[in-house]
Order: C-alpha cells, then sequence, then structure tokens
C-alpha cells in the first residue's frame, strides 16, 4: 500500500518555488529517504506532507485519506520531529515525555510504562530531572524525538533528526528506527548525511531546487554510477600546459586543482587511466601519489545537484 502519494505538489512563496511539482509514491513499511542540500525543499515538502502548511498547487494523500480536505485526521495518525528545536525550557526531561503522552491521550499507566522505555532507549536516564534548557544540544533533540514514540503513528516523519548527535547517539537513533520500521511504521526521513541515508533507507529521493532528480535505492543509484570511479593524481611540480595535454582525453571529466592535483570521474576508468599515465610519463612528469576509488553515494549526489545547477 502507498502511504504517500502525491501528484504534482508545488509550493510557492512570491516567487521561489520552494517545492515545485513534485510526483512521488511512498510504500508503507520502509524508511523514505529525502536527500538534497541546503534550500532544496525537504523540510517544506515535510511540513506540506504533515498538513502544517497548506500546497499551492497539487494533491496529496497520505495514509489514504485527502490531505487537503481532510488534515486533521491525518494529523492523528502522524508524527513529525521539525529541523527546528521545540522544547518547553523549564520542563523536565522526563516531565516533557509525560505531557507529550498527555497531548496524545495516552492513559496514566500506559504514559509511565513508554516513559520509562524511552528513557531507556535514548539514554536520557541520567539527565530525566533536568530542564531542557540546560540541556546540550545533543541531549535536546534526542528528547524532542524520543517525545514524539509517546504516542502510536503509522507514518512518521523526521527532519534532519540526527543533527547535533554524536557517532553513538546517531548510530543508537538509526538502529532504534529500523527496529521500529519492522514493527510496521512507515519513516519519511530528510538528511544530507548520505552514509546515514545509506545505511538506513530503503529507498531515497534525491531533491533540488524543488525538484526530485531521481528515486531509486541506495544500491541501484550504486549500480547505475558504479562503473564510474575518482582517479586522483598529485604530480611533483606545477605544470602550466597541463590542462591542454590532457583536454584529448575522452570518456571522462578532470578537475585540476592547483595545478598538482589531478581528479580523473569516469565510467571507463582503466582506459582513460592509461592514457593519463601515457601523457605525463611522455612529458615527463613525475607522479607523487595515484589513487582509484569507487565513486561513492556522496560523490553521486554531489555530481546529480552540480549536473541540476549547470542545466537550470
Ligand atoms: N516561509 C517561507 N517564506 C519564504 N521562503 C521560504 C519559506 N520557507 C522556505 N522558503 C524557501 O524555500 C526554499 C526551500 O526551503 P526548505 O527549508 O524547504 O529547504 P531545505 O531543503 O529544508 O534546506 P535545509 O537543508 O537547509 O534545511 C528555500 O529557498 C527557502 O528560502
Ligand atoms: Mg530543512
Amino acid at each position: 500500500m502507498n502511504c504517500i502519494s502525491i501528484k504534482n505538489l508545488t509550493k510557492s512563496y512570491g516567487t521561489t518555488k520552494a517545492v515545485d511539482g513534485i510526483d512521488l509514491s511512498v510504500e508503507s513499511g520502509q524508511v523514505f529517504g529525502f536527500l538534497g542540500p541546503n534550500g532544496a525543499g525537504k523540510s517544506t515538502t515535510i511540513k506540506l506532507l504533515t498538513t502544517l502548511i497548506p500546497p499551492s498547487h497539487g494533491s496529496l494523500d497520505i495514509l489514504g485519506i485527502d490531505a487537503i480536505k481532510n488534515p486533521l485526521e491525518i494529523r492523528h495518525k502522524i508524527g513529525v520531529v521539525l529541523q527546528q528545536p521545540s522544547y518547553e525550557p523549564t520542563l523536565s526531561v522526563e516531565k516533557s515525555l509525560e505531557k507529550y503522552g498527555m497531548m496524545w491521550n495516552v492513559p496514566k499507566d500506559e504514559r509511565k510504562k513508554r516513559a520509562e522505555q524511552l528513557i531507556a532507549d535514548f539514554d536520557l536516564a541520567e539527565i530525566r530531572k533536568k530542564k531542557n534548557e540546560d540541556l546540550s544540544i545533543g541531549q535536546r533533540r534526542r528528547v524532542q524525538v524520543a517525545r514524539e514514540f509517546m504516542h502510536d503513528m503509522d507514518l512518521l516523519f523526521l527532519d534532519e533528526p540526527t543533527v547535533g548527535l554524536d557517532p553513538s547517539a546517531r548510530r543508537k537513533l538509526l538502529d532504534y528506527l529500523k527496529n521500529k520500521v519492522k514493527t510496521g511504521l512507515t519513516i519519511f526521513y530528510t538528511t544530507h548525511v548520505l552514509t546515514e541515508a545509506e545505511y538506513l533507507c530503503d529507498e531515497i529521493a534525491i531533491i533540488d531546487k524543488g525538484r526530485i532528480l531521481t528515486v531509486d535505492t541506495p544500491d541501484s543509484l550504486k549500480a547505475k554510477f558504479g562503473k564510474e570511479k575518482t582517479i586522483k593524481i598529485h604530480i611533483s611540480t606545477r605544470e602550466e600546459k597541463l590542462s591542454d595535454l590532457l583536454s584529448g582525453i575522452k570518456d571522462c571529466q578532470i578537475e585540476l586543482n592547483s595545478g598538482t592535483n589531478i581528479t580523473i570521474h569516469s565510467a571507463e576508468s582503466e582506459l582513460v587511466l592509461q592514457k593519463i599515465l601515457k601523457t605525463l610519463n611522455e612529458n615527463n612528469i613525475e607522479i607523487e601519489n595515484l589513487s582509484a576509488v569507487p565513486t561513492n553515494l556522496e560523490e553521486i549526489f554531489l555530481k546529480m545537484v552540480e549536473d541540476n545547477a549547470s542545466h537550470s
């Protein structure tokens, strides 16, 4: 079943199209990653999908409900952690959880049970009596995410939930989320951390300037670009004619940095490398260092966003 289904979703602010005609379907029971650079439209999309703001155009169906006609019906079934920090400064961690449970009409006994479980799962025991305003940024973020789990939901939206978390807290949160998905939750997750998306997400959409560039699984994204390698060559001395010397080599993209670093992206890396080595050799250019690695998801992402910028 699709739990998110949107067509031509658009949100304009004056002349800015924050979200520019997005079509998307997200199946239930997975983590769907929404990836894009600053200002791409990720948070705006989350606000539209959670009915916090109305679209300028388009239709959106959340959990089989028309979100424009019945926004309130949807809000009971979803959870959302926005990008902006939100907390009550003088409330303690345990009281914040308690209050959230009350807001969602969770019965008292169940509230206590859940709060204790979340205090354990999110490593909040040491700070349970502390006021939110006295917490570190990462601790506060953990509380903000934890409290959302005080209530049951079918679909959870997380807008960069791991910002400010240390590597171990980050990994714990990702594993916690993975487990929740196994019990039937669907998660819509934004990030610009590619490794995180790779670890967590079943599908990834890459978004830039309000438009979706591609939707795929992390594996097929890598397979699609998998032949591509990044070759880095460091030469000992600056060579003025380097750019001209290498200009005839096909099937690759060459960047020269400070005259001594050559970076090559190519799907025909072996052939291209041979040609470059030959050229360098013929011109008596000495190589200090050379490496060739498969292009990772991070670079695929950067490349897609760069290509998008040069085409628009
Ligand atoms: N309330 C608003 N009024 C005017 N412009 C807005 C408003 N909200 C967002 N925008 C613009 O819409 C675009 C998309 O913003 P959005 O916050 O969705 O990006 P984002 O992908 O979440 O970025 P980040 O990674 O920095 O969080 C930006 O150009 C932003 O300036
Ligand atoms: Mg954002």
